[in-house]
């Protein structure tokens, strides 16, 4: 059986359930959109080609598609799974034999799950494999039905399920791996039947295909994925809530093993893409956006946050309600209390008093800041971008530099607007001076 297979992420769907102006798979685990965090497993399992069903915010969602070489099918109107399915084999006829087909409310998929479900698959003769769990609590799923034999017959969905079907543990995750030339024209007749019957109140499940395929004599498959839990899908803003804690605990888990210390787990956010050197320690209530590295041996918070695009170096200290926003902070650096810098570099050994900000917005442009070698911010100093504070400077607690104006290496500037403090030499000449004029 050939390898490689093909991916089809049903994502077309309202996601009534969220209560949301916003399409569902927008919405953000650890920082990234949902559709991003499972496109990205996909490909990691090894998807030869990827297409993405898109419908309800479709354009939206479109936009926020980072990888260009996905494809995209279109679901008119939100018809149902099966439909959804249809069109992208329809409109974007996939690479492979294989297909897998994974819901797009599935934000903590393991990419070498996917791999063995799709090998699975492939050993066996099924036209399509369904793969299952026994759960502890499967409300909401669909349930797997079997004949007295053990073969698997169809799925049920809960509305539809009896109280006997309802109390069966074994449920459908919303992972399928088909053949497509085997299935398509099976799903383009029940998906037609489906539509124009009234009984169906306007939806074709994908669930259904499995009785439609038993009663044609060909093969499914209920692979059980050996998950002891069911996959938390997002169908609403507790499932939300609930999946990106479980990713938020393994993620956290994983910098604990590699030695850094989290001192208050349950108080730390940290999202997708992070990375911390050894021996950092994060204090409590800090959040660190996608993306941001923190060198090591560094103190981060408590209730510190760094956002996106911020580097920062080794031995660096953070402090209480210290905000760092797109900044690169260097080695040895410290901004200990009550501080914002947006847009600035920060050079090696510098420190930031209490209370200094970095005002990198004028309320049309953002513009950077520079702050040299060892320069001082003191307390309470307003820093207006575009700045340049040179190495070894010193700008005064309570100083506001005014935008654009540079600060040279080692001088020290005071005041609203702030200027240079002049030498002793400097102001016995200013007195002289003065003098010569009264004369
Ligand atoms: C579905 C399964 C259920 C399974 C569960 C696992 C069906 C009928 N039921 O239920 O057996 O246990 O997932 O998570 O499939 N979508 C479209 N177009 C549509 C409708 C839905 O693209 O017209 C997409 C949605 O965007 C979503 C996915 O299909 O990503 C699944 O839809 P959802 O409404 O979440 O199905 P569930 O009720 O959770
Ligand atoms: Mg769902």
């Amino acid at each position: 059986m050939d390898p490689k297979f093909s991916a089809i992420l049903l994502a077309a769907g309202r996601g009534s359930r969220m209560k949301s102006q916003r399409p569902k798979v927008l919405h953000e685990i650890l920082g990234v959109p949902m559709i991003e965090v499972i496109t990205g497993s996909v490909r990691e399992a090894g998807a030869a080609d990827l297409i993405v069903v898109l419908g309800h915010g479709a354009d939206e969602v479109r936009g926020c598609l980072g990888d260009s070489s996905i494809r995209i099918a279109i679901q008119q109107q939100q018809l149902g799974t099966a439909d959804a399915l249809l069109a992208a084999l329809r409109q974007q006829p996939p690479a492979c034999a294989q297909v897998l087909v994974v819901n797009g409310d599935l934000p903590d998929l393991d990419p070498t799950l996917l791999a063995s479900f799709v090998a699975d698959h492939g050993k066996s003769s099924s036209a399509f494999s369904v793969a299952t769990a026994r759960v502890a609590d499967p409300t909401g799923m669909g349930r797997i039905v079997r004949d007295q034999t053990g073969d698997f017959i169809s799925i049920v969905e809960e509305e539809q399920a009896s109280d006997t079907e309802r109390a069966i543990d074994e449920v459908n995750l919303g992972l399928y791996v088909l053949d497509a030339e085997m299935v398509t024209p099976v799903l383009d007749e029940m998906v037609a039947g489906d539509l124009s019957g009234k009984e169906t109140a306007g939806e074709s499940y994908l669930t259904r295909l499995v009785e439609v395929l038993v009663q044609r004599s060909m093969v499914v498959d209920a692979i059980g994925v050996g998950v002891d839990h069911q996959f938390l899908q997002v169908n609403d803003r507790v499932g939300l809530a609930r999946v990106s804690r479980i990713i938020q605990d393994r993620l956290q888990q994983r910098f604990l093993e590699q030695g850094v210390t989290i001192v208050d787990p349950t108080t730390t956010w940290v999202e997708f893409g992070v990375s911390i050197g050894e021996d950092t320690v994060i204090h409590p209530q800090t959040i660190i956006r996608r993306g941001v590295r923190v060198g090591t041996c560094c103190e981060i918070g408590p209730f510190a946050h760094l956002r996106g695009g911020t580097v920062i170096g080794d031995d660096v200290k953070v402090g209480d309600f210290v905000e760092i926003n797109r900044s690169e902070l260097a080695d040895g650096v410290r901004a200990k209390h009550l501080a914002y810098l947006g847009d600035t570099k920060v050079e090696s050994g510098a420190n930031i008093g209490a209370g200094a900000v970095v005002a990198n917005y004028d309320g049309v442009k953002k513009s950077p800041t520079t702050i040299g070698e060892n320069a001082f911010i003191g307390s309470g100093s307003v820093i207006v971008a575009p700045g340049n504070i040179g190495a070894g400077a010193v700008v005064a607690a309570g100083a506001v530099v005014p935008p654009g104006r540079d600060v040279h290496p080692g001088t020290t500037v005071l005041g609203v607007p702030a200027r240079e403090r002049k030498s002793q030499q400097d102001l016995a000449d200013d007195v002289r001076d003065d003098e010569r004029e009264i004369r």
